[in-house]
C-alpha cells in the first residue's frame, strides 16, 4: 500500500504558500458543528452532508473563519459576544462565525428559494420546483446579510472567499461589488442542470450574476461545468471560452472547473480499525439479529434525488425473484430527516413508510424482515460498524453532484472485502468504476444487482475492492482542497491582470 501523494501536509504548504497573508473565509448555509441545549447542558452534534463533512478537514488544516447560519437551539449559549466560538469543540482549530435568520427568513431563504426551488432544479428527480416571489427577496436579502457579515470579518484586510453551494449564489457579487480586491471562489455542490431545464427559473439572470462574481467556480465533475458554461453562453452577453473553461464578464473572468470532492481516506480508514467500532458491530449484530445474516446497507439523507424508494422495490423484487434469499439477505436503512418542513420531503416520507410496510409485509418471516429502517440521527460508531458489517452497500441517486457515502464506504473497508451498487447518475460514478453501476429506475436490472453483490466470490469482491480503495486514497479531500485552492488563487491573480484580446 503506498502511501496518498496528498497529505495534510501537502495541503498546508500549498495553503501557506499560496494563501499566504490573505484570510481564509469559508460562507455556507449549514454550519460544521450544531449546538444543542440537552437537560441543561451545551452538547454539538456534527450535521450530515457532503459540505460539513468536506470542507472541515480543509479548516481543521488551514484555520481562518467559517461563516454559517446557526440553526442549532443551543448556538445561541455557544458563541461570545462577537458570535464566535473556536472549533471543533473538542481540539480547536479554527473560528466559526454564526449569523442569526429569524424564523421568517429561514422559511424563505432555506425552506423556500433554497431547497424548494433551486434543490429539485438542479436535480433531474423530478420534482417540480416552485418559484415564490416573496421566498425569492427573502433568498436575496438573506444573501445581502451573508455579505455584510462576511465584509465585517474581514475587515478591509486581503482575503479570499469561499463560498459553499447553492444557498449563496447571489454572495460573490455582493462581495466583489464592495470590494473587488477580495478573492473570490465557490463550489457548487450539487449538479447544474442542462440550460433546457435551467431557464424556467424566472430569475435565471440574477442567479448566473451572481454566481459571475467568482474568480473560480468549482463543480464536481466535467458535465456540470460544461451544462453551466453553455447556460451562460445561451442566457447572458458575457463571452464564454469552451476552450479554457473561462467566463468573460462585465470586464472580470470566472475561471470553472471540475474538482471531483472526496474523503479523509486516512483517517476513515483508522477510525474503522479501532476496537470501539468492532465493538459496536457485536452490538449492533445482537441488537438487529444480524449474526449469519449477509447485509445490505443504505446510509442516507432522507431525500427524493437518494432513489430510496427505488431501492425498496429492487429488494421486494430481488426476494420475488430469488426466494432463497428469504431469511438470509437483510437490508439496513440508516436515514436522517432534514428539510421536513418541504412538502415533498413528507411525501417521501409516507411513500418510504408504505414500501416499507409491503416489503416487509409481504416477505418477513418469524424475527426476520428485510429490511430494517433506521430514520435517526446515529452517532459515527455506528454508521462505521455498519459499514464494515455490510456485504454490500446501495447508493442508488437519481441525481447526485457526487455522494460521499459511497467513498466512505470504500474507504471504511480497510478489509478490502464488500460491494458497492453505485447509480450512474452520481458523480461518484466516474471515479468509483469497479463498483456494481446499476440504473436505479430499471428495477430489475437492479435487482439483478443485488443477486450479484450477494453471490460475488471473495476474488472478485476483493480485487474490486482494492481498486476503488486506491482511487479514493489518492484523490482524497487533502488532493480536492489544494487543486482548487491553486485554481482559486492563481486564477484569482490572472484574472486581476488586464485582460487582452480575450
Ligand atoms: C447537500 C447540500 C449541502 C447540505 C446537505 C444537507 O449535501 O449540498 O449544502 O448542507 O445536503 O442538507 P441540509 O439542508 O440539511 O443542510
Amino acid at each position: 500500500m503506498t502511501a496518498p501523494t496528498w497529505t495534510r501536509e501537502s495541503l498546508q504548504r500549498i495553503v501557506k504558500r499560496e494563501i499566504g497573508d490573505y484570510r481564509l473565509i469559508v460562507v455556507s448555509n449549514r454550519q460544521p458543528y450544531i449546538h444543542e441545549m440537552v437537560e441543561g447542558r451545551l452538547r454539538y452534534a456534527v450535521p450530515s452532508g457532503g459540505v460539513t463533512a468536506a470542507i472541515d478537514p480543509l479548516m481543521q488544516e488551514c484555520g481562518g473563519t467559517w461563516i454559517a447560519y446557526g440553526g442549532g437551539k443551543g448556538d445561541w449559549y455557544a458563541v461570545d459576544d462577537k458570535n464566535r466560538i473556536q472549533v471543533p469543540p473538542d481540539d480547536p482549530a479554527y473560528t466559526l462565525r454564526l449569523v442569526w435568520l429569524t424564523e421568517e427568513e429561514e422559511r424563505g431563504y432555506y425552506y423556500g428559494f433554497s431547497n424548494s426551488a433551486l434543490w429539485p432544479l438542479c436535480h433531474n428527480a423530478y420534482t417540480e420546483p416552485v418559484f415564490d416571489a416573496r421566498d425569492w427577496e427573502t433568498y436575496k436579502a438573506v444573501n445581502q446579510e451573508f455579505a455584510r457579515h462576511v465584509l465585517d470579518e474581514i475587515g478591509g484586510r486581503p482575503a479570499a472567499v469561499f463560498t459553499q453551494d447553492y444557498h449563496l449564489a447571489l454572495l460573490p457579487r455582493l462581495i466583489r461589488d464592495a470590494d473587488p480586491d477580495i478573492i473570490t471562489g465557490q463550489f457548487w455542490h450539487i449538479p447544474w442542470p442542462n440550460h433546457e431545464i435551467f431557464r424556467i427559473c424566472p430569475w435565471q439572470d440574477e442567479l448566473l450574476d451572481g454566481l459571475l462574481g467568482n474568480d473560480m467556480l468549482g463543480f464536481h465533475i466535467g458535465d456540470h461545468c460544461t451544462n453551466f458554461l453553455d447556460t451562460v453562453d445561451r442566457t447572458m452577453d458575457g463571452q464564454v471560452d469552451f476552450d479554457y473553461s473561462l467566463v468573460n464578464y462585465r470586464g472580470d473572468r470566472t475561471l470553472v472547473r471540475p474538482f471531483p470532492i472526496s474523503v479523509d481516506f486516512e483517517q476513515i480508514d483508522e477510525d474503522a480499525r479501532s476496537g470501539y467500532v468492532t465493538e459496536e458491530m457485536e452490538r449492533l449484530s445482537d441488537e438487529l439479529n444480524l449474526g449469519g445474516m449477509l447485509v445490505g446497507l443504505g446510509i442516507d439523507r432522507i431525500d427524493y434525488t437518494k432513489g430510496i424508494p427505488h431501492r425498496f422495490r429492487a429488494i421486494g423484487r430481488f426476494l420475488e425473484k430469488h426466494p432463497e434469499y428469504i431469511g438470509k439477505v437483510v437490508f439496513v436503512q440508516a436515514g436522517v430527516f432534514s428539510r421536513s418542513e418541504v412538502d415533498a420531503y413528507q411525501q417521501l416520507a409516507q411513500q418510504i413508510d408504505q414500501l416499507l410496510e409491503e416489503v416487509n409485509g409481504r416477505f418477513s418471516q418469524g424475527g426476520w424482515r428485510p429490511i430494517i429502517y433506521m430514520p435517526s440521527d446515529l452517532p459515527n460508531v455506528t454508521l462505521m460498524a455498519l459499514r464494515r458489517l455490510a456485504r454490500f452497500c446501495v447508493v442508488s441517486s437519481l441525481h447526485d453532484g457526487m455522494n460521499l457515502v459511497a467513498k466512505e464506504y470504500v474507504a471504511s473497508r480497510f478489509d478490502e472485502d464488500g460491494v458497492l451498487i453505485l447509480s450512474p447518475f452520481a458523480g461518484a460514478a466516474q471515479e468509483l468504476t469497479d463498483a456494481l453501476i446499476v440504473n436505479p429506475y430499471a428495477t430489475e436490472g437492479f435487482a439483478d444487482a443485488i443477486l450479484e453483490a450477494v453471490e460475488m466470490p471473495h476474488e472478485e469482491r476483493h480485487s474490486r475492492m482494492v481498486q476503488m480503495r486506491n482511487i479514493v486514497r489518492e484523490n482524497n479531500i487533502y488532493k480536492w482542497a489544494a487543486l482548487l485552492l491553486v485554481d482559486l488563487v492563481q486564477g484569482a491573480r490572472r484574472a486581476r491582470r488586464p485582460v487582452s484580446g480575450f
